[in-house]
């Protein structure tokens, strides 16, 4: 398959076979949807309390058929049966064993977007795994807590099989999280927000021009017209945009203030209160919001300010005994350690739909080397056709600065981030170091997914210690 074609998946290509142990622990918590209720595919699922993964968790990607609300089916993409696919957790210090099995047509990679992993196991496009074939994801979790997402990585098909169904949350945890005591269990809720083309027959489709695809409708952990009953109580939402090009620009929907307490990287250094947040493909967001005070029946909903779109609707249902609180600005979640004196500076022009410094992207070709554990400044240039959600590999960064454009940084760029906007006319810097796997090949690309596709990703290099 070819980019920036259309392409409808019609027909299922495998016997269903009882899969196991579904994708750990809590694929039941995106259950949260009342549209959503039988998940009676993983009885074992529900046993398991103690968020570490079993000792191997299966994950397929097939051709498969599921409802996208209001009873609507649509065939499309699905890991483990599932649109989005399951969420996955695992502790800090445990180590990860997914088989992972690939009944798609097409060959795949599974990319763990945010994770520090060995190039191995990252889902380079090099790493294919062929139709019928199955590879086994290994590796420790050696980072702190924070919302992650594993997704195709595929050399130019990334974007048609992440539209087409294939993502799903990947959440890290650790003490320093836990000890906050941040809602938990129906309290938190992970939410992937991404929009979608329907055809006449109510199927997925995906056609995409090279400044990307802009689907009709919003679908909020693959829903349309996405429901949640809440009660009087404080909610954790972990948010991804999981859209191939849209930036959203959430609020909510009477303007009320919500928390920022982390993102891409996990916790902040102090909780942030805002009204809105733009955020590209591949940001995360992980935001507090406040029902104590709402009465039975009051309705709330996420937005999306520029297209005016209704993401999810909440409805109160329950008034309960609050157990939970918002912690205030000087109530400080975490300390981060800032990284300071860069020993050089490499820069990176995005340039039309499909080039960094000039040069499309060549699977084989790596394009630069970086000694590991020494600290660099990145700077990303737009030279049009933006913006561009820019994301590295291997290691998290630090935002330094945004000029040109937008001319500031924005609290949700604070702390650590893999992937940062850089709108046309901008130049921003981060810094970063990659010091936990040395002799590595990583990505670093544009994540508006047609421009990835088209070329604009680059190989380098992490050398040897
Ligand atoms: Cu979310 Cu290189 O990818
Ligand atoms: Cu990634
Ligand atoms: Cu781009």
């Amino acid at each position: 398959m070819n980019r920036n074609q259309e392409h409808v998946p019609t027909r299922r290509r495998f016997i269903k076979t009882s899969v196991g142990v579904l994708g750990a622990l809590s694929a039941g918590r995106l259950l949260a949807f009342e549209d959503r209720p039988n998940f009676d595919r993983c009885p074992e699922c529900s046993a398991i309390s103690d968020y570490k993964l079993p000792q191997t968790t299966q994950l397929s990607a097939s051709v498969d058929q599921f409802d996208v609300g209001g009873g609507q089916l649509s065939w499309g993409y699905a890991y483990n049966e599932s649109f989005p696919g399951p969420v996955l957790e695992a502790y800090r210090g445990s180590n990860v064993r997914i088989r992972f099995q690939n009944f798609l047509d097409d060959h795949t990679t599974v990319h763990w977007h945010g994770m520090v992993v060995p190039h191995a196991v990252d889902g380079h496009p090099l790493n294919v795994v062929l139709p019928g074939e199955d590879f086994i994801y290994h590796f420790p979790i050696v980072q702190r807590a924070c919302l992650n997402w594993y997704h195709p990585h595929p050399h130019e098909m990334t974007g048609e099989q992440v539209n087409l169904g294939l993502a799903g949350p990947f959440i890290i945890r650790d003490e320093e999280e836990s000890m906050l005591e941040l809602p938990v269990g129906s309290y938190e809720v992970p939410l992937i927000i991404r929009d979608a083309k329907f055809d006449s027959q109510g199927n997925l489709r995906y056609s995409a021009g090279a400044s990307g695809f802009f689907g009709d409708v919003p679908l909020a952990n693959g829903k349309q017209n996405a429901a949640l009953s809440i009660d009087t109580e404080v909610y954790r939402f972990r948010i991804l945009n999981g859209c191939n090009a849209r930036v959203w620009r959430l609020a909510l929907s009477n303007g009320a203030a919500f928390t920022l307490i982390g993102n891409d990287g996990g916790l902040l250094e102090f909780p942030v209160d805002l009204t809105e947040i733009e955020f590209g493909p591949g940001e995360r967001l992980d935001l507090l919001v406040d029902f104590r005070n709402a009465s039975v029946g009051n309705q709330f909903r996420f937005v999306d300010l520029d297209e005016n779109w209704d993401l999810i609707e909440f409805t109160v249902t329950n008034s309960v005994q609050p157990v939970f609180s918002v912690p205030g600005p000087t109530d400080r979640l975490s300390v981060i350690s800032p990284l300071v004196n860069p020993v050089r500076t490499r820069e990176f022009t995005f340039e039309g739909h499909s080039r960094i410094n000039g040069l499309e992207y060549d699977m084989n070709r790596i394009d630069f080397e970086v000694p590991f554990a020494e600290t660099e400044l990145w700077r990303f240039i737009t030279g049009g056709n933006g913006p561009h959600p820019v994301h590295v590999h291997g290691a998290s960064f630090q935002v330094l600065s945004r000029s040109g454009g937008r001319n500031m940084l924005f609290p949700w760029e604070s702390g650590w981030k893999d992937t940062v906007l850089v709108g046309d006319g901008e130049t921003v810097e981060v810094l970063t170091r990659f010091d936990v796997y040395d002799d590595q090949v990583y990505l670093m690309h544009c994540h508006l997914l047609e421009h990835e596709d088209n070329g604009m990703m680059t190989n380098f290099r992490v050398l040897p210690r």
